[in-house]
């Protein structure tokens, strides 16, 4: 029987009374652990619901205008929205793959695809991939790839989603009728990837957060997800991810990307 009296002096507890307390202490800690995890997973899913909401219904009113007819019948009348619709529904395919990443990976089900791959081609391959975002915020989108790198042994797609996630975020934090460079270099053993823009930068107060799931800022629109993913990925190939950025000038995040003996 544990009696804690709020008496002022101090009082040495039994030994059986440390027990108590530390197992009470435990269950405490418990339930707090848990508490947290089900917070984390609200704001995940209303993030969610929000960035999958608002692609659907920016579709929804570009098939409305289609349906109406008022643009006329034949396909050419309306491939303007039609191509709206498409780029919006990748955006969303974007989020959906990347939370299934996530969920792979913790659940330890991942694995990635080795072959041979040009970072050239892969780079060509994003810079098409989000061309027509860019083009909306016109916002235009340099490359900056040493011409002759090596092959080197990645999972391309992966590689690319994390390409593409950093160019996603450059984008939604460069000004309108800016530029975002995407560059690639070879040092000694390592290509270096590297995507710049000259948005508003990272808060001092943000930086430590950046790579965490769901970072806590108050975001407009994001799931928190794509810096978390992008360093599994990339750790996953044996590289680092890091970044420079200066509040007011803007942000440039590198990735490495060891090349490897067979290379
Ligand atoms: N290029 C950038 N410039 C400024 N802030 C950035 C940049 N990239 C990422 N961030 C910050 O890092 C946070 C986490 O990014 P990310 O993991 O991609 O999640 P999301 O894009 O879904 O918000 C962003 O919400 C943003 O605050
Ligand atoms: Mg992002």
């Amino acid at each position: 029987m544990l009696i804690i009296d709020f008496v002022k002096e101090q009082r040495t507890f039994s030994p059986e009374e440390i027990e108590l307390l530390l197992l009470v202490a435990a269950q405490i800690a418990i339930v707090v652990q848990k508490k947290t995890v089900e917070d984390t997973k609200s704001t995940f899913i209303a993030t969610l619901t929000h960035d999958l909401r608002s692609p659907t219904i920016a579709q929804q009113k570009a098939l409305e205008v289609i349906m109406t007819g008022k643009l006329g019948k034949s396909l050419e009348d309306f491939s303007e929205y039609l191509e709206d619709v498409y780029r919006i529904n990748e955006e969303e395919l974007r989020i959906i793959n990347n939370i299934l990443t996530v969920y792979h990976l913790e659940s330890g089900m991942f694995r990635i695809k080795l072959a041979l791959a040009n970072i050239q081609a892969i780079i060509n391959d994003t810079v098409r991939t989000m061309m027509p975002l860019a083009k909306e915020q016109e916002i235009s989108i340099v490359q900056e790839v040493q011409s002759d790198l090596p092959e080197i042994v990645i999972d391309k797609d992966e590689i690319g989603r994390v390409i593409i996630n950093l160019i996603g975020n450059a984008l939604k934090h460069t000004y309108r009728g800016n530029k975002i460079t995407v560059g690639a270099n070879r040092q000694n053993n390592e290509i270096i990837i590297a995507v710049s823009d000259n948005g508003p930068g990272i808060s001092e107060e943000n930086k430590s957060k950046i790579f965490h799931r769901f970072p806590t800022e108050k975001r407009q629109i994001g799931t928190g997800l794509g810096l978390y993913l992008s360093k599994q990925l990339v750790e996953a190939h044996g590289g680092r991810i890091w970044f420079e950025s200066e509040v007011g000038k803007g942000t440039t995040f590198y990735f490495s990307l060891p090349i490897s003996h067979n290379a």
